[in-house]
Formats: structure tokens, C-alpha cells, sequence
């Protein structure tokens, strides 16, 4: 299955820039941004990042404000106070064995840069992986992971996989099914997630008093280090 696999995305595997180093901080940065925002809208906003700071050392030197105005637009916002504090980590005491002691790294994403900078054998499972090996119920190893995201991405989608065109359908235990998907991310449109997000904007501009805003989201932002509030004035942190 594996093989097939592979021979398959050499074909159709998508040419995606992160899949060019081993650095593993410009790993780090890729499955960061790519947990929860889609691959198109991740590689400019990837590659901005990394000419503005090339290295961990950077990012660690960087103000926390000029960070979190950097993440603006890729959404779920902690994820840039979460990165930095990891880049100060790693940047005063190396990289840590297990990946996921750093603020902000899961399973997966230790995983994932375990396996793409320094080539151990694990195999990353994101949901679009864990689609694809329930349905095929196939053992791969660390080599198909690209593979598997591009495949889950495009060919074994979550609804209606395109079994027509799948390398693996010869096989599959669920060739031809249909699935009712579970909704991954509620709805931003009058969320409070979209409320964090005006409000965030506004501090990102400049310090703002707290009676301008959502001072419900603010709290929220402040208890997740995005703002701080300084009396009436909120800022973004230094
Ligand atoms: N999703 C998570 N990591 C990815 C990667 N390295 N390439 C494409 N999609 C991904």
C-alpha cells in the first residue's frame, strides 16, 4: 500500500515550500500555522515569516507585540504568543528531546517536526491522516506522511472521497462510501472567537481604552497574554 502510495505523489504530491528544508524551526513554523488555517492562505504568510525571522534566535529576540501583529489574519491568535515563547525556549536551551515540552506543541506537531527535520520514524497523525489510515486501516511509516496529507487533502476527502481516482482504492475496505463529517471549526461569523478577533485588531493599532471595546473579549485576550490592561488602557504586550 505504501509504495502504491508513494509512486502516486510523486505524480500529484503538491510542490509546498516547508517541504524544501529540515530546519526545524521553519518546520516548527509551517505545522504551527498549519494546525488550524488551510495550506493556501499558510505559505506567503509562512514564507513573510521567515524572511522577517529566519532563525529561532530571531523570533526569541523579537517584541511579543511585533509577533502577534505578524500572526494577524492566520487566526486563533495564542498561537503566536504560544510560538514565541517556544522560540525563547529552544533559543536558551537548545531543542528540547521531546517536542512536546514547548508551549503550543502537541502530539502531532513533535511529530511532525521530529519527522521532517530530523527524519525519525513517526508518523505525524493530523485528522486528515487519521482519515485516511482508518478507512484504508494501512500501516505507513513516517516516509508516506506528505503523502498522506496531500492524498486526505484532495483525494480522500472528508464527505465524498474520490475513490475513482485513489491509489489506495484497490483494496479499501471503505471504497465508495459517503460520510457525514463531523464540523471541524464552528462558525466565525458571530462567534466569540470573531469578537477576540475585532477586538485584537483594534489594540494591534495602537493602545486603545478599554471602553472602546468588547471588554468580555478583551478579558479573554489578556487571560491568553495576547493584550495586557494597564488601568483603562489596553495595549498589546511588550
Ligand atoms: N498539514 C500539516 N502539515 C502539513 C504539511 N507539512 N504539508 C501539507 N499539509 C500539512
Amino acid at each position: 500500500m505504501e509504495s502504491a502510495l508513494l509512486a502516486w505523489y510523486v505524480e500529484h504530491g503538491r510542490d509546498l515550500p516547508w517541504r524544501r528544508t529540515r530546519d526545524p524551526y521553519a518546520i516548527l513554523v509551517s505545522e504551527v500555522m498549519l494546525q488550524q488555517t488551510q495550506v493556501g492562505r499558510v505559505v506567503p504568510r509562512w514564507q513573510a515569516w521567515l524572511e522577517r525571522w529566519p532563525t529561532v534566535e530571531a523570533l526569541a529576540a523579537a517584541p511579543l507585540a511585533e509577533v502577534i501583529r505578524a500572526w494577524q489574519g492566520l487566526g486563533y491568535n495564542r498561537r503566536a504568543v504560544s510560538l514565541h515563547r517556544a522560540a525563547a525556549r529552544v533559543a536558551a536551551g537548545g531543542w528540547p528531546d521531546d517536542l512536546s515540552e514547548l508551549p503550543g506543541v502537541g502530539r502531532y506537531t513533535a511529530d511532525a517536526v521530529s519527522a521532517f527535520a530530523w527524519g525519525r520514524n513517526v508518523l505525524p497523525v493530523d485528522t486528515n491522516v487519521r482519515r485516511v489510515l482508518e478507512r484504508t486501516a494501512g500501516r505507513f511509516g513516517s516516509a508516506a506522511a506528505q503523502a498522506l496529507f496531500d492524498l486526505g487533502a484532495t483525494v480522500c476527502l472528508a464527505r465524498v472521497p474520490r475513490c475513482g481516482i485513489c491509489p489506495l482504492a484497490q483494496g479499501c475496505p471503505s471504497r465508495g462510501s459517503r460520510f457525514e463529517p463531523l464540523r471541524k471549526q464552528t462558525p466565525f461569523a458571530g462567534s466569540f472567537r470573531e469578537r477576540r478577533a475585532r477586538a485584537l485588531r483594534s489594540v494591534a493599532v495602537g493602545p486603545t481604552r478599554l471602553g472602546e471595546l468588547d471588554e468580555e473579549a478583551v478579558g479573554a485576550l489578556a487571560r491568553d497574554g495576547l493584550v495586557r490592561v494597564d488601568g483603562e488602557v489596553v495595549s498589546l504586550p511588550a
